[in-house]
């Protein structure tokens, strides 16, 4: 690695740890931000605002979703996902649309027993239409500690990023007759709940009730809406060039290569009569 590209990393580096200071001083509160939505007393907010808490146990899960939709944007959060053992939980956070033809960008977190891994199973619909799965195990314990887990959505491309980590570019391929989530405002949506039917080996590992309540923690909540002026092609605003510079290309390909569990456009006996036109191999 150069010195100069260090140099460049230990910068941008620097613009993360400053700009999440800036919001937690700026106090954003998850009272104004968010609407508990289902669960009842299952999801709490308390430190003035600044944390958040999702619990599940026998009677509910439960779930939260932002007051705002937004049109393209950056939603950054940190979550410190429930410990020990998990198996059967799925903790999401995803934007959704509403309606039949909606368009949804997921984050699923799908624990598992104690000292086994997470999955990270990410999903894209555009217009009602998913089956764009992608799964990575973590290169961390997401129980420990928070970690943030972030969207960005751009009218040429969703970027799914851990850490500020790009783990999943998806590419608007609307040149080649893939839908793209571009007109549909979306809101921010998470929910902890009981999915042991599917979620852990296929359903094989049912939920430990004597282990409950299970409890997931959010904070530092940042949803920035991009204007569309923004996305002007005349406005010298790089809109249309990916935004993931030679670093974030390597980290990128680090996460596919040592992470990456499953990914639907490399299976090719999901879809025998060839795969999803959004598959053909583009470079980031
Ligand atoms: C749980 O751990 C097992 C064993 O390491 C692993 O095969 C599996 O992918 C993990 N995740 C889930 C959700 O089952």
């Amino acid at each position: 690695m150069s010195s100069s590209s260090f140099t460049h990393n230990g910068f941008y580096v620097l613009m993360i740890v400053v700009s999440t200071m800036v919001v937690v001083c700026a106090g954003g509160s998850f009272y104004q931000d968010i609407d508990l939505a289902w669960g009842d007393n299952h999801a709490k907010i308390f430190n003035g605002g600044q944390l958040l808490s999702l619990s599940l146990d026998k009677v509910s899960g439960c779930g939260f979703k932002s007051k705002k939709e937004y049109l393209f944007g950056r939603i950054d959060m940190q979550l410190k996902l429930v410990a020990h053992n998990s198996a059967g939980t799925v903790t999401s956070y995803y934007l959704s649309s509403q309606g039949p033809k909606h368009d949804e960008i997921d984050f699923e977190f799908l624990g598992n027993l104690s000292g086994d891994p997470y999955i990270l199973h990410t999903n894209v619909f555009s217009q009602g239409k998913g089956d764009r799965e992608q799964q990575f195990y973590l290169w961390f314990d997401p129980t420990k500690n928070f970690h943030t887990y972030s969207i960005i959505w751009k009218p040429h491309h969703i970027i799914f990023l851990v850490d500020n980590t790009p783990i999943r570019v998806f590419k608007n391929a609307e040149s080649v007759g893939v839908p793209f989530p571009h007109n549909q405002p979306m809101r921010i949506y998470s929910s902890l709940w009981n999915a042991d039917n599917w979620a852990t080996r296929g359903g094989l590992v049912k939920i430990d009730w004597s282990k409950a309540p299970f409890t997931a923690y959010y904070r530092n909540f940042k949803a920035t809406q991009f204007s569309s002026k923004s996305f002007n092609p005349n406005s010298g605003v790089e809109w249309h060039t990916t935004e993931l510079d030679a670093y974030g290309r390597r980290r990128l390909r680090w996460v596919q290569k040592y992470f990456m569990i499953y990914n639907y456009c490399n299976d090719l006996k999901r879809f025998p009569l060839g795969l999803p036109a959004e598959c053909t191999r583009t470079r980031f």
